[in-house]
């Protein structure tokens, strides 16, 4: 069989931007720059791209190029069985994710739709937990399904295993060439509406002061780093398996760059956007922007339908763009992760691509309806937390060790990156790769592991979000641990032939 590949350059970058730009640029950054030193933030956040976001980005792209499989198969290429769970552990990292991800673009569907009428009213949060997500039940319980979620949850897979089974060219790149360029010109529309709204200066006056002390505190370089990796999907399997469909001879180091900045762009913008729109709305009800700050979930859809609220005309529109630029941003992200298990189911049994997307991406949208469920979102909370603290970030830090150090990779894949790549790496990257991210990955992990499993240690900081033990060890360590540990199963058994 012959492998998938990309139609053009371009189409690969377009797909790794679609991946990258996401929810995480919309509703994460701007809130964590915000929180850790306004415009004294771009000093950590630029730092993190280019000592650890770029140059892993440049790792994956090579490994996937060079090794042309999904990430376990790539590994498994590269250094055998001793490499491969980590392909599949941050392949199951990316099933769990996709399983609620998608809930929250079929969220941000709906929304779309209550735009044109403003249907949430003006309580805005009893309409989302109570009207919207009939949010009845306890922590841990899960309660009927939500046909109101369920209904464009349904949607969201018909579209995202739609465009998979039409194959990397015909469908991914295709489809990517279509909602990127979209999702900008609809995003601008909103931004410079935005910034024209009476307030907007005011907005972007808090997001862009600087707080040069908090340059002195670790947590925000901390907080960098974490927003980096979730940001640019890497330590996801997906650029791996995204840059395994390039062509023999592919630049990738300028290709990384490119997907990198991009993203950052887009995140700038974004920032910009969400703050104006935060000062508008802060200016209206004449309280301090730091009183309607907001990141994920709270912004997106309690404060947000505030400020369409409030909109001096056009609220229906405005909303509408806005949500609809969510939504694009998920899809083309949920179409990457997505593909992560589809590639490598697919290459490990050696059965066909559809097969393996009506399996994987079949159990993943039957796994998803939980999250569609009256307790679904504190499922989600969970889940959420603990994959990423522990799943991408761990991943991320585990990769550089064993790649740089245990199996002393760096050179050859550099080697091949330099042969085929428009511009060459410097000594820089194996530094920052080896020594720059695992110093502060470790760093972050290990203050990680100490708020949340040994409590013991650390008395001042309660449980994530006060929920229960029992609730917390079942949805969210045993769902963390339980990747890891299907990931170890999985690089057990042999590869198919066509690809041993
Ligand atoms: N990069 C995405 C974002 O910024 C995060 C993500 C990665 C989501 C991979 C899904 C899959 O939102
Ligand atoms: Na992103």
């Amino acid at each position: 069989m012959e492998r998938s590949q990309w139609g053009t350059r371009a189409g690969f970058v377009m797909a790794a931007i679609g991946s990258a730009v996401g929810l995480g640029n919309i509703w994460r950054f701007p809130y964590v720059a915000y929180e850790n030193g306004g415009g004294a933030f771009f000093i950590p956040y630029l730092f993190a791209l280019l000592t650890a976001g770029i140059p892993i980005l440049i790792m994956e792209f090579t490994i996937g190029q060079k090794f042309r499989g999904s990430a376990p198969l790539s590994f498994f290429r590269m250094s055998g069985k001793k490499l491969e769970w980590l392909g599949w552990w941050a392949v199951f990292v990316s099933f769990i994710i996709s399983c609620y991800y998608a809930v929250i673009i079929a969220w941000a569907i709906r929304y779309t739709i209550f735009s044109f009428n403003l249907a949430w009213g003006s309580d805005t949060e009893g309409f989302l937990f109570n009207e919207f997500l009939h949010l009845t039940v306890q922590p841990g319980q899960t309660g009927g399904i939500v046909w109101g979620v369920f209904i464009p949850l349904a949607f969201v897979w018909i579209i995202t295993l739609g465009i998979l089974f039409a194959g990397v060219k015909k469908g991914i790149e295709l489809a990517n060439r279509i909602f990127i360029p979209t999702l900008v010109v609809i995003f601008l529309i909103v931004v410079l509406r935005a910034v024209t709204l009476d307030g907007a200066l005011m907005g972007l006056d808090a997001f862009f002061k600087p707080n040069i002390e908090e340059l002195m505190n670790p947590a925000v370089w901390v907080a960098a780093y974490g927003h980096i990796f979730f940001s640019l999907s890497v330590a996801f399997a997906i650029m791996i398996t995204y840059a395994s469909y390039l062509p023999k001879k592919s630049d990738l180091t300028n290709n990384a760059f490119i997907t990198g900045f991009a993203n950052s762009a887009f995140e700038l913008l974004a920032g910009i956007g969400i703050f104006a729109a935060l000062g508008f709305m802060a200016n209206q009800q004449g309280v301090a922007v730091a009183d309607v700050a907001a990141a994920g979930v709270g912004l997106a859809f309690v404060v947000f339908p505030q400020i369409i609220n409030e909109f001096p005309g056009f609220n229906g529109l405005f909303g509408a763009l806005f949500f609809l630029s969510l939504t694009l941003a998920g899809l083309t992200s949920l179409i990457s992760i997505t593909e992560t298990y589809v590639a490598g189911v697919s290459e490990k049994f050696g059965i066909s691509r559809n097969k393996s997307l009506a399996f994987g991406g079949g159990l993943a949208a039957l796994i998803s309806i939980l999250f569609a469920t009256q307790g679904g979102l504190y499922f989600l909370d969970v889940v959420d937390y603990f994959i990423n603290q522990f799943g991408v970030a761990f991943i991320g830090l585990v990769e550089v060790i064993l790649v740089v150090w245990v199996f002393r990779k760096a050179d050859m894949l550099k080697g091949h990156a330099d042969a085929i790549s428009d511009i060459r790496l410097g000594g820089w990257w194996k530094i920052c790769l080896g020594i720059v991210t695992p110093i502060v990955l470790g760093y972050m992990m290990f203050g990680l592991f100490k708020v949340n499993l040994l409590k013991q240690f650390d008395t001042e900081n309660g449980n994530y979000e006060g929920y229960s033990d029992m609730f917390i060890m079942s949805a969210g360590v045993t769902v963390a641990a339980a990747a890891i540990i299907l990931g170890v199963l999985a690089s057990f058994g042999k590869w198919h032939k066509d690809h041993a």
